[in-house]
């Protein structure tokens, strides 16, 4: 018998793999898989004719699932247990970069991994299984900030309500699982109706996004991305959440010179050179037939763009890019 925690390949399909292909055919070269989870891209890369491919990811558990296949691809890819924003160490010119962004169906479906409301566990949600954890922020962290957290990071409407119950809460005993701070959730908000998601997903997510610092590491990503990509290379992004996707868009506008900023301290960048073309002229999304085979990909987008002009890009701040940052998240 399986038992619950038991991680397989099969448990993560690949999202939107095939309008990925559509749009970098013919794959060849040498390419980085910033996250590499538990292989999809990189295995339909190398099989797409990509000669070699650079595997990254945060999480040191997600190698061990390759081990029954990497074989087959022996010298044409390394493994790499480390961020996407050291991704500049591994490689200097690469012709693409792909980015498949947030935690994998492996990683939610592991309860020992706390990054489930569902499931009970301990409030970890560390992807790279260092650092603070999920528990230090909930029990520690001040009113300000936790509500700064779920309503930047998660959209939570109910930001404050939640965080000052949280606070009321850990003042008489600190929380511990995941199961716990999800009951605690759905005592504040109304019960949801159905075809609603559950009151407390926003709220772990701005969390998971807190613990990893998410947003600074996208940031990051695609800067060291731009500066591997040599000229014809292409910049691949999967997104999950409007956050996220509004991160990529606005760095894919200001990089094929469509920015029009919005600080009045800053120029427009109009008439500044464009460094990438748009490959998808509007974001991605997954088919009805996806979506029925694969639910987690519904809320999936993918961008392209690419690397026309390998001049290095006009500097950009979180602010052009709005990215939400809250104290040292
Ligand atoms: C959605 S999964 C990727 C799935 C993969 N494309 C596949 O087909 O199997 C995201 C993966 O990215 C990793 N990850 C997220 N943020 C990261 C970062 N900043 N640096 C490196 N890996 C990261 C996670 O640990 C997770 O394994």
């Amino acid at each position: 018998m399986m038992e619950p925690d038991l991680i397989s390949q099969a448990d993560h399909i690949p999202v939107l793999l095939e309008p990925i292909l559509e749009n970098i055919s013919p794959v060849g070269g040498v390419w980085i898989d910033a996250t590499f989870g538990a292989g999809g891209y990189t295995r339909a890369l190398l099989d797409a004719g990509a000669e070699f491919v650079f595997a990254i990811d945060r999480d040191p558990n997600v190698f061990s699932l390759a081990e029954n296949w990497v074989d087959q691809y022996t010298g044409r890819i390394e493994l790499i247990n480390d961020v996407f924003s050291n991704l500049e160490k591994y490689a200097d010119s690469v012709d693409g970069v792909v980015f498949d962004l947030g935690v994998s169906s492996m990683q939610l479906d592991q309860a020992n991994r706390g990054f489930s409301f569902s499931k009970e566990g301990p409030l970890d949600m560390r992807m790279s299984q260092k650092g603070s954890m999920a528990a230090d922020l909930i029990n520690f962290a001040s009113e300000k900030t936790l509500s700064d957290i779920l309503y930047f990071f998660g959209e939570e409407r109910a930001s404050r309500r939640i965080a000052k119950a949280i606070v009321a809460r850990r003042e008489k005993e600190l929380f511990v699982t995941t199961t716990d701070l999800a009951k605690l959730i759905e005592t504040v908000l109304p019960r949801s109706k159905p075809g609603q998601s559950h009151p407390a997903t926003r709220s772990f997510q701005a969390i998971r996004i807190a613990v990893n610092k998410e947003y600074k590491e996208l940031f990051d990503g695609l800067f060291s991305a731009e500066k591997v990509l040599s000229s014809g290379g292409y910049l691949v992004l999967v997104t999950f959440h409007s956050i996220e996707d509004r991160i990529v868009k606005r760095f894919i506008q200001a990089r094929t010179g469509k920015l029009h900023s919005t600080s009045r301290y800053m120029p427009g960048t109009d008439d500044i050179e464009a460094q990438f073309t748009k490959v998808t002229r509007k974001a991605v999304k997954p088919s009805i037939d996806e979506i029925s085979i694969n639910p987690r990909s519904r809320s999936a987008k993918l961008r392209i763009a690419k690397r026309t002009n390998i001049k290095p890009g006009q500097s950009l701040d979180l602010e052009e890019l709005n990215v939400p940052i809250v104290g040292g998240y």
